[in-house]
């Protein structure tokens, strides 16, 4: 088979956040896949960047004071930590804000506005006085013009589904400094997507690219009608690059974003010495974007539509998958299911994901859903007590003798397993990688049956069996290797092993087809452990920890959208909020917690010799001396709760939109530390 050439991207994460088991999903995903391609012998490309520009990055770096350019440095620095964490190995790791993706914006704009696709005009947009910049649909709350709900969200009512301008709004509030907003209109540059209509109709309808959902999708939902125009430019100030033909205005985050695929693809070709055009001008080089449902208009619509205009190469497949849910539910903060990548690495290893997920991604776009008790269960019985097992319980009886010389009868096992191997990459090939799970654990299954028949444990007992106890051996260590070489898309450190273990390297998807004899093998150390109960709760907790810290310390830091989709938590009755002990303490003691850039410690006065230690993420709000000898509320009854810094026995009552602004202190006007609030 001839050798392909692919060029695969991830989307590019957003540098306001940091990286969460959501996002692990798209990333452990596409790992999987460009490493089964290069281990099939495909020249493959694994190309990603962060993704930087935007309102959002601009108001964090100002609320922080430092640069943008400070804050997504910092960003891409943890984002690729995280990465490297979970074994995530990109080929190139650019970021949007490059001087390679400023002239290929240029490039792109130029073919715009030679197809004569770009027209003007005015826009109507809400204005922050206060804080000098237009407000993203997102920044604004208002009652809603239909129903009159109050704190509705710019562009659409929550409660009664209609969708309006957000200069429509009854009482529209700016979130980012509470002001007034005012009605003001600037010119705004438009891509005429319609004139591309049916190019994109012939694109998305042709079988070839899209899965059908996706297809259906598009065709219901925007292809029935003509496209509307593509609102590219946002006017000063904005974090990203100015329009060179339009001084004062800036590309929109999603006109530059995707084209950083190419940004980032160019700087390797520059390591490389390789020339970008073979990778983005030719025919014989696939070109495959994994990509979220939520962004699926931008990569299927806009995205073609300007690779076709500016003449490079379309996307070969844009291969779309669902969210990720804990226990069936989204993620939620509160709940401590909003894990980190970092969090997550503190508690687990990393193998144990990446199965996981493999176990459960299919080629469609349903939700997929982390299940904690399943997870634990999963990975002990497959990789632990399938898998792993084998090398445990065969390697050690060989250390000394090594493989036999020729491999002995295994009633067709090893052949079977082989025989196996096209279907297992067909799997991958389609991402059912829930399929290719499957095959390669009933191969498993088999193996260990073969194993605790033959029972190499009494053979080593018997002086007079030790040829029968070196072939059951090297039957075992070689259906396991075939598994290891099966499962190295997922478990990339498994295949290193097992290639130390055997003095053979990993490398290609053919070494499932020769079996290994007469080689040493290397004394067994350890694999794999089983996955705790306790480690997986202790992740929880920890992420309880930090959304608790977070949420008082800034508003931007995961973005707006993971507030907004923060789930409610779980009713609770008059009763219950009866229970809260809500009094009025006097701040006695105020200190910054060393190594926490969120906390401060109190020391809470509730009169006579009552006082509770508490921590509170209001560092960067209050300075210790502000607080110091002030009147605050506190929660008196919270059940002491064990911190990484110490044990906090209450919690501050804060309110405010956040950021800066969060308000913890109490009028000191005859409230006496002690008093019950409510
Ligand atoms: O949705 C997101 O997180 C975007 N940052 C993805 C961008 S993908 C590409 F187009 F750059
Ligand atoms: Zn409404």
């Amino acid at each position: 088979m001839t050798s392909r050439q692919i060029l695969v991207t991830a989307a590019l994460p957003y540098a306001n956040g940091h990286i969460h088991i959501g996002h692990l999903v798209e990333y452990l995903q596409t790992d999987i896949w460009v490493r089964f391609q290069k281990l099939r012998g495909n020249r493959c490309l694994y190309i990603c960047a962060d993704d930087t520009h935007g309102t959002a990055i601009m108001l964090r770096a100002r609320q922080e004071g430092r640069s943008e350019e400070e804050l997504i440095a910092e960003m891409q620095q943890a984002h690729e930590r995280d990465f490297g964490g979970f074994d995530i190995e990109f080929d190139n790791y650019g970021s949007t804000n490059s001087p390679e993706n400023r002239e290929l914006c240029g490039e792109f704009w130029a073919a715009f506005r030679k197809a004569g696709l770009v027209a003007e005009r005015d826009v109507t947009q809400l204005f922050d006085p206060d804080a000098g910049t237009f407000l993203a649909d997102r920044f604004v709350k208002g009652t809603c013009p239909r129903c009159k709900s109050t704190d509705q969200y710019g562009d659409n009512c929550d409660s009664c589904g209609a969708t309006y301008s957000p200069s429509d709004l009854i009482d529209p509030v700016s979130t980012v400094s509470g002001a007034t907003p005012e009605v003001r209109s600037s010119p705004h540059l438009f891509v005429q997507i319609e004139q591309l209509h049916g190019f994109l109709e012939e694109w998305t309808q042709s079988g070839e690219h899209l899965q059908d959902e996706v297809a259906n999708y598009l065709k219901g939902h925007f292809l029935h009608e003509p496209l509307r125009d593509w609102d590219i430019s946002r006017p000063a100030p904005y974090f990203g690059f100015e329009i060179p033909d339009s001084p004062g205005n800036y590309w929109y985050v999603w006109f530059d974003a995707p084209i950083g695929y190419m940004a980032s693809s160019r700087q390797w070709c520059e390591r490389h010495g390789e020339k970008f055009d073979d990778w983005w001008r030719n025919e014989q080089t696939e070109i495959h974007h994994f990509i979220g449902k939520d962004i699926t208009y931008f990569h299927t619509l806009f995205w073609p539509a300007m690779l076709k205009t500016a003449g490079f190469n379309l996307p070969t497949k844009v291969h779309i998958h669902g969210f990720l849910t804990v226990g069936g539910e989204k993620m939620s903060k509160s709940k401590g299911t909003f894990v980190r990548a970092a969090t997550y690495l503190k508690h687990l290893d990393p193998a144990y994901l990446r199965y996981y997920f493999a176990s459960k991604l299919g080629p469609r776009l349903d939700d997929l859903d982390l299940n904690l008790d399943e997870f634990v269960a999963k990975v002990n019985a497959d990789l632990v007590g399938k898998v792993v097992n084998l090398a445990s319980r065969s390697a050690k009886f060989v250390k000394d003798v090594g493989l036999s010389a020729e491999y002995p009868d295994d009633g067709g096992l090893f052949a079977e397993a082989a025989a196996s191997g096209e279907a297992i990459a067909a799997d991958y090939e389609n991402c059912d990688y829930n399929s290719a799970m499957r095959r390669i654990m009933a191969l498993a299954d088999r193996a260990n049956k073969y194993v605790e028949d033959a029972e190499p444990w009494k053979l080593r007992k018997d002086p007079e069996r030790q040829q029968e106890l070196q072939d059951v051996c090297t039957v075992t260590l070689n259906l396991f290797r075939q598994l290891a070489v099966y499962l190295s898309p997922v478990l990339p450190r498994l295949a290193v092993q097992t290639g130390e273990l055997l003095g053979r390297p990993i490398e290609s998807w053919s070494e499932t087809g020769q079996p290994l004899v007469g080689t040493p093998v290397n004394k067994f150390t350890h694999m794999l452990t089983r996955v705790e109960e306790k480690q997986v709760q202790a992740m929880i907790e920890e992420s309880k920890e930090e959304a608790a810290a977070d949420a008082a310390a800034s508003q931007y830091n995961d973005g707006p959208e993971a507030l907004e989709n923060e789930p409610l938590a779980d009713e609770c009755t008059f009763d219950d909020f009866m229970k809260v002990d809500m009094r009025v303490a006097r701040v006695i003691e105020a200190s910054e917690v060393e190594d926490s850039n969120k906390l401060l410690q109190l020391k809470l006065s509730l009169g006579g010799d009552m006082t509770r230690n508490v921590f509170a993420g209001i560092k960067g709000v209050y300075t210790p001396e502000q607080l110091l000898g002030q009147l605050v509320i506190c929660c008196a009854n919270l059940a002491p709760r064990k911190m990484r810094f110490g044990v906090s026995e209450g919690m501050v009552l804060a309110a405010g939109p956040g950021g800066k602004d969060i308000f913890v202190l109490s009028p000191d006007e005859g409230a006496k530390p002690g008093q019950r609030v409510h």
